[in-house]
């Protein structure tokens, strides 16, 4: 199919569709024009345009009833009005009822095609922006939050029955575990989604700088306020502010705040009239809290109203079992991106990525799964190429729950065996004995399971 912009044409005047259809078709248009309004919407529904044109005023059917004929059947195609100075009333209706523009009679030629570039442009910039959300959206779907160990599941269910009521949640967790991936995933799941998702980390800016950035300010409310300006409470109406490391937010913000949270409306600096929006708050930390309004270094109260519920991820040592699927996502997620084709790590490797304290947690994870990546030369990421990226020695980094039973001085096979079993006796016991189940979480076949079970010597009374 040819990419040349399709335009419908309805005019009862033959002479002007004949004059409109040729100069569109000379600048690269593909034009069909006609003169019955009937015909022209009955063709409307039967293909695909991008643009239509239409007289307002013809016999049979008003420009009007086609503008909402066509309207019904596509809600986002662009509706260029031909008016006449006589017919002023009829194009305030059309505008209201969702005309794009107007084109006033008599008309030059390049009048005509700038007005259709410039319906066609913001139609493409529409769509490009459907698209982009469309992306956000998918990226933060629940099922793209990677994480089947106990603690995670539990906390992403949580979080799916939280998003979608108003509720102020506060999300904890040590560096790097995914707290704004978290926050983007319920305002993207919630009813906000389709307005901002506003993110301000307080700790990056000194108090006055803070205040102004929330709250905005009036022109004049300070030196160098040369102009009013509205601030991220105002640019996240109807969405979700974040306040990232919200623990550092300095005492008189947290006043006003705690103002706003109560009473939806908050000052604009320098401003006595006040100013009134509805957004949804998330906040996240990874201090304590507790701690700070121990110290004084945090109210109380707005640590209530932040955290009706809170949600705490845990630290990725804590939930080992995730580091493969983990690894998985980020090594497609690459691939994808770089159009590499690494298969994963080779099981050394894999074992040394499990068995890391990551102090950094998911963030540090990606970032070395990433220079792994841009560094290997075979197609599974190696032992030699990972302890590249990570600090500690790898057969001294501190040891997984799982492998703190390993004794270090055993030769290597029978260490590694002995984390096998250890690892599978720890499968069949979370499936209650279930070998399938087992087996399709350890990622190998019955058959195999069987085997290693008769090797190690696992018996029923050890799960
Ligand atoms: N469960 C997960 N599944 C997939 N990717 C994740 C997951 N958790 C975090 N990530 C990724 O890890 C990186 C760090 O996450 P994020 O920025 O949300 O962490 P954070 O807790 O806000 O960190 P910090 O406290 O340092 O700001 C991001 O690239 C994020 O997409
Ligand atoms: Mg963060």
């Amino acid at each position: 199919m040819s990419d040349k912009k399709r335009i419908l044409l309805i005019d009862n005047e033959p002479g002007l569709c004949r004059m409109m259809e040729q100069i569109l078709l000379d600048h690269g248009y593909l034009a069909k024009s006609y003169t019955s309004p009937h015909q022209a919407v009955e063709e409307f529904k039967a293909s695909a345009w991008d643009l239509v044109i239409t007289d307002i005023k013809m016999p049979g059917m008003s420009g009007l009833e086609v503008l909402q004929a066509i309207k019904a059947k596509q809600h986002d195609i662009p509706v260029i009005m031909i008016t006449a100075y006589a017919t002023v009333d009829m194009s305030i209706q059309a505008l209201r009822k969702g005309a794009y523009d107007m084109l006033t009679k008599p008309f030059e030629p390049d009048e005509l095609v700038y007005r259709v570039k410039n319906a066609l442009q913001q139609r493409q910039l529409l769509e490009e922006n459907r698209e982009l959300r469309a992306e956000l959206e998918e990226k933060f779907r629940f099922e793209n939050i990677i994480g089947a160990c106990d603690g995670l599941k539990s906390v992403l269910e949580r979080v799916g029955r939280v998003a979608s009521r108003d509720t102020s949640i506060l999300v904890t967790g040590e560096s790097g575990t995914g707290k704004e991936l978290i926050a983007q995933a319920i305002h993207y799941n919630s009813p906000r989604r389709e307005k901002r998702f506003v993110a301000i980390n307080c700790g990056a800016l000194p108090e006055n700088l803070l205040e102004s950035e929330l709250f905005g300010y009036k022109k004049g409310a300070f030196t160098g306020a040369t102009e009013s300006r509205c601030g991220l409470l105002e640019a996240a109406n109807g969405g979700t502010l974040f306040l990232d490391e919200v623990g550092n937010l300095p005492m008189n913000v947290q006043k006003t705040l705690l103002r706003f949270l109560q009473e939806k409306e908050f000052h604009r600096l320098g401003d006595t009239t006040p100013t009134r929006v509805d957004v949804r708050v998330l906040s996240a930390t990874n201090s304590d809290l507790k701690e700070a309004i121990k110290s004084g270094a945090f109210r109380e109260d707005l640590y209530y109203r932040l955290n009706v519920v809170n949600i705490h991820l845990p630290p990725l040592r804590e939930r080992r079992s995730d580091i493969p699927l983990l690894a998985a996502h980020f090594i497609v997620q690459q691939n994808q991106k770089f159009k590499t084709a690494i298969k994963g790590f080779d099981s050394e490797s894999l074992r040394m990525l499990s068995a890391c304290e990551w102090p950094g947690n998911i963030r540090q994870l990606k970032n070395v799964i990433e220079a792994c990546m841009a560094m290997e030369t075979g197609e599974y990421i190696s032992r030699d190429t990972l302890a590249q990226f990570i600090e500690a020695d790898p057969d001294n980094c501190a040891v997984s729950d799982v492998t703190q039973q390993v004794n270090l001085d055993l030769p290597y096979t029978t260490a590694l065996e002995l984390f096998e079993a250890d690892l599978l006796t720890g499968l069949l016991k979370r499936h209650s004995g279930n070998i399938d189940l087992a087996a399709r979480e350890a990622g190998m076949n019955m058959v195999t399971m069987y085997r290693k079970i008769k090797r190690y010597g696992i018996r029923k009374g050890d799960y």
